[in-house]
Order: structure tokens, then sequence, then C-alpha cells
């Protein structure tokens, strides 16, 4: 393939010729989107809440200047975990092979230098597992690698709690090139076939999705795939109860259609929250500012009225059609189950009006699809940001006493583990019931369990024992609610029920099992009061004379650590929940 020159404006960003930082030139253009100091005028940009570095942890080297892919991956390569490959890769199913062997390994992000056909194209690099690990989770987080999942978790659920909102400015590297008309050829960027049951070649995969409400005008930032259907044209899988499935409605039916902007390659705090469930009326871009510490820096496209991160990467503009006539086929894809494929589909059609991008862009891309030992890039947005949403929301619905939650990542959302500190009968039906209520719904929540303290959410094994022994499924402990709504791409689900031109969502059956003691049980007189034995624990005092005594034993094995101390004593558990 050879690079794309006709009716290429070359439009060097303002001010700095390298960097074309747009710092002086804020504009108010949407009422909600205000204009900030300059960067240089403002404080350093950190990431998160101050670093907190451990003896053995080295600080993590935040870029202070400017915050976007490269300034990211600079911050991984600091962190010893981004890899350079010049080693030729074919984008046909070998990064994709690739990839999947790297995040399985825990391996780096990887930033593909040379890729075959794509030696003299627009654009000749690829970055992907860009969030392939905890690490490169904590690295974007700002914390040192002793931090605990719970935290983790923590750090996400009060990030979300202080947005940050988005500014406008005047234009930035985005607009260093802009394609329009002829000069736009999709076939220029190196969009992988990532498996080999791959319907095609999917280019949105790890991007930002944005459009508006036509209605409120209210924007929302989405992560949804298409597939590369024509030169410029991309099928898009549109689920009616996602953000933008919701915008989409209100487009079908009446003239006109959608304006949409397709990001490829910012920072990753971008993909990772349009990728998450917030609750609508959570604007994403609020959400990225909070994690970064700053807002993020908006440009005007140039053909829709939608803004962009000035310095994106690539940014994909057009319009797509209502009209079902206009559909093309799409699919299938490996999706994020973990099996081979989905049938194809009928899909609306995004056309393609405007391409901008940096001078030598990287596009960034994912993989899907975790299963057992191996993940994906979805695995540790699972785990840390969506167990940290489904927090909030719980909080957001009035739902005291939640203590903590764990999405497991390579169930990648379908299931949850909430625990409590229960205070009531139905507790757990109320958790279950808050979740299944919300948008997110859509792909998450199809397994609630919840428990109570005495159980670590991410240990299998405790759950294992809860589901063994705390759990009367004929006595109201098992519930199941459905059909409701629910994934399309759920291979447990009849596939006739999985269309979404048809049905608009897929179908499923939910299941809350409620690991918690049941309240039915009368409080018994001979078990101290208790509705069910105590757990079997060793007296603390007795725990700290073996303690002490340990070494002198010569068992020859480290003693307990002080979490596992505390869970065979349950000394500081028992001070707040009696009943352990
Ligand atoms: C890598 C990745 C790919 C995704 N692909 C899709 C997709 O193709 N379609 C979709 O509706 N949701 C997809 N999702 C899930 C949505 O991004 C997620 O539901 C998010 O909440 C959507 O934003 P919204 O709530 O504003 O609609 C994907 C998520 C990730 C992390």
């Amino acid at each position: 393939m050879s690079r794309q020159t006709s009716k290429t404006d070359k439009k060097p960003a303002s001010k700095s010729k390298k960097k074309s930082t747009p710092e002086a030139e804020v504009v108010e253009l949407t009422p909600r989107i205000r204009p900030e100091p300059s960067p240089e005028a403002a404080p350093e940009p950190t990431p998160g809440p101050a670093p907190q570095p451990a003896a053995t942890e080295p600080t993590p080297a935040y870029s202070m200047a400017r915050v976007d892919m490269r300034s990211w991956m600079r911050d991984l390569e600091t962190a010893g975990l981004l890899r350079r490959i010049k080693a030729e890769v074919d984008w046909d199913e070998e990064i994709g092979a690739l990839a999947r062997i790297n995040l399985a390994l825990g391996g780096p992000a990887l930033l593909f230098e040379t890729i075959k056909d794509y030696r003299d194209t627009l654009c000749t690099r690829l970055m992907t597992c860009g969030i392939a690990s905890r690490a490169h989770v904590l690295t974007l987080a700002g914390l040192p690698s002793d931090t605990s999942d719970k935290d983790l978790v923590r750090h996400f659920k009060d990030a979300y709690r202080k947005p940050i909102e988005p500014r406008l400015v005047e234009t930035g590297a985005t607009k260093q090139n802009i394609l329009r008309g002829d000069a736009i050829d999709l076939g220029q960027l190196p969009v992988p076939k990532w498996h080999a049951s791959d319907g095609g070649r999917f280019i949105d995969t790890y991007c930002g999705v944005i459009t508006k409400d036509p209605e409120t005008g209210r924007t929302n930032v989405g992560l949804y795939r298409g597939m590369i259907v024509g030169k410029n044209r991309i099928a898009k899988l549109i689920i009616a109860t996602q953000g933008w499935g919701g915008h989409f409605g209100k487009y079908q039916g009446k003239a006109g259609h959608m304006p949409v902007a397709v990001v490829h390659g910012w920072h990753d705090a971008l993909p990772l929250c349009a990728g998450s469930p917030f609750l609508k009326g959570v604007e994403e871009w609020d959400m990225i500012g909070a994690l970064l510490g700053r807002p993020v820096d908006l440009v005007k496209c140039e053909t829709v009225d939608l803004e962009v991160p000035a310095d994106a990467e690539i940014v994909v503009e057009g319009y797509i059609n209502p009209d079902p006539a206009s559909f093309a086929m799409e699919g299938p894809f490996a999706e994020y189950s973990g099996h081979a494929a989905h049938k194809a589909s009928p899909k609306p059609v995004m056309e393609v009006t405007c391409l901008t991008h940096r001078d030598d862009p990287i596009y960034r891309c994912a993989l899907e699809g975790a299963r057992p030992g191996f993940p994906s890039e979805d695995s540790p947005l699972c785990a840390y940001s969506w167990s940290a949403i489904a927090w909030n929301m719980l909080e957001d619905f009035g739902i005291d006493n939640v203590m903590d939650v764990w999405m497991p990542p390579v169930a990648t959302g379908t299931n949850i583990v909430v625990q409590v500190r229960k205070r009531y009968r139905g507790h757990a039906q109320q958790v279950a019931n808050a979740l299944w209520g919300t948008s997110a719904g859509q792909w998450f929540f199809k397994n609630v369990m919840v428990v109570e303290e005495d159980v670590d959410i991410r240990d299998r094994e405790a759950l294992d024992w809860a589901m063994a022994f705390k759990v009367d499924a004929g006595g109201g402990q098992l519930l199941t609610f459905g059909p409701t709504f629910g994934s399309v791409l759920d291979p447990s689900m009849p596939p006739e029920l999985a269309d979404p031109a048809t049905y608009g969502s897929g179908s499923w059956t939910r299941v809350l099992i409620d690991a918690t003691r049941n309240w039915e049980f009368e409080r018994n007189p001979e078990i101290d009061g208790r509705r069910v034995p105590a757990l079997n624990t060793i007296d603390p005092e007795l725990e700290r004379k073996v303690r002490e005594r340990w070494s002198e034993y010569g068992i020859g094995v480290p003693y307990l650590d002080d979490e596992a101390r505390e869970m065979l004593t349950l000394e500081q558990m028992r001070k707040v929940f009696p009943e352990a």
C-alpha cells in the first residue's frame, strides 16, 4: 500500500511546530465545556492522587507537559511496561496471536513499528496491550505495586467521585493532517485481522466513540466495535440500551444521520473510561479528567458537531444513516466471552467524512476475548474500573453497608461479587435489583453473588466455601430473574435471540446467589443468640502466644501474615460483625 497524499490538507497546528500545543487558545464553544487557564500556568498534572512511592518502588514518571498517547507511552516505558517491536509482523492474525500470548504472560504494551504492507502508508505503527495487566493500571493510577486489589478498586471509586470537566482549545496535534473526500482510505491504517474466525478487519477495538444526544446536547463517549466494510465505511454494532444506542434511537424515524467521531490513540484513560459503564448522566470526559487529575483538552471536529481530544493520534469523523436499507453485514467477531465467533448480521454503517491525524500517527487497538489463562485488555478494566463503578452505583441507589465489590476479570463483567455488612433481611436482593436495573446491565451483572465480611471476595476458595455452606437454594437464597435484557454475545443464550437489529438487546436470565446468613433462622440461645454457629476460630491470646513461640517450635516455615492472622482469629472483625 502506498501513502495517500491527494486532497490532504497539511495544517500545522498553531504555536509550537513540533508539538502543536494549544496552550493559550482556549475558547468556549459549548456551555458545559469551560475554557481554563493555559496548561503552562496550571499546576503540573498528576494522574490520580499524589503518587505514594514505596521503599522498593520507583516513583512513576508522569509527563507533566501534555497528556496524550505519547505521554502515556513515556510513562509506560519509564515503568518498563512498553516494548518497541522492530521485527516485521503481519497484520493478518500474527499481531492477534502475539497480543494473545503477551497478555497471557502479563507482558508489556507492544508498539509494532514494522508491519507487513504498512511500511509506506499514512500510519505505519500500532500499539496494543497498553493496559495489559494490573501493573499498567497501577502506573495509570500512580500507585505502588504493593497496592492491594481492594485499594486499587477504591482508588478508582474515589477518583470517579471527583469529576473534572474538559475544556475546549483552539487546535491541537490531531489537526496536523486533515483528509476529506477521496483522500480518505481506511486501508491506510494497519488494522489487524485479529482472529481466524473474524468476518473482517475490526478497526474500532480500543477507541472512543463520541456522539451527542440530539435533544439534550449531552455527549457520550463509548467503546463500540466496528468493522471496515469499504474505503470510507465502517459497520458498527449499536445496542439500543447503550449510551449511543439511545442517541441513535432519536435519529431513527427522523430525517438526518447521526454524527459520530471515533478517536484512535490518546491517553489510555480514554478507552478505559469509554469502555466503562458509568450511569447515564455521567460524562466520560469528566471521568477521564478525574483519573488524570486534569481536564481533557478538546477541539472541534471538522465535519461533525462534536469534540475530540486535541492531541489524538487519529480521529475518524462521519455520519450513520438510521435507515436499515443502508446497513451492511458485519461480523462474526471473536468476542469478549472467549468464544471463536458470532454470526454476521446487518449493522448500521458509519460513512466517513473526514480523517484527521498527527504526523506519523500511532494506531491504538486491542484484542478481544478473554478466557481462563488468557486475559484481554478488558480484564483489568473489569476488575478495577467496573468494580469501582458498580460500587458507586450501589451507593447512589442508597444501599448502605456495601463493604467491597469485585468483578472477576476474565468473566468480563458477567459476574459480580458484592460484600455487605448485612443489616436487614433482603439486603442481597436489594443489591441485585439495583444492579439489574442499570443500563450497565446490558453487558454486566448476569450473576450476582452477595456475601458478608467473613468472605474474601477475591478468593475463589472463599467463594466456593460460601457457596457450599451459606446458601440454601430452596430457602430463597438462589433466585433467578428473567428473561431480561442482556448480552447479545453470550453463547449460552439461544442464537436466534442474539440479533440486535430485531431485538435491540440480548436475552438473559439473571441469578442471585445470596450467601449471607439467613435471617429467617431464629436466634438460638444455645449458640449465644446467633442465627448460625460461630466460625471456628482460635482465641486471639492463644494465637499471639503461638506466634511468639513460632521459631522456637522449629516448624521451619514462615508464620502467617497479618491478613491470615486476622482471618484465623476474627479479632477485629468481631468488633464490628459479632455474628462472624
Ligand atoms: C474492549 C471493549 C470493547 C467493547 N465493545 C463493545 C461493542 O462492540 N459494543 C457495545 O455495545 N459495547 C462494547 N463494549 C462495552 C461498552 O464499551 C460499555 O458497555 C460502555 O459502558 C459503553 O458506554 P456507554 O455506557 O456510554 O454506552 C466494549 C468494551 C470494551 C472494554
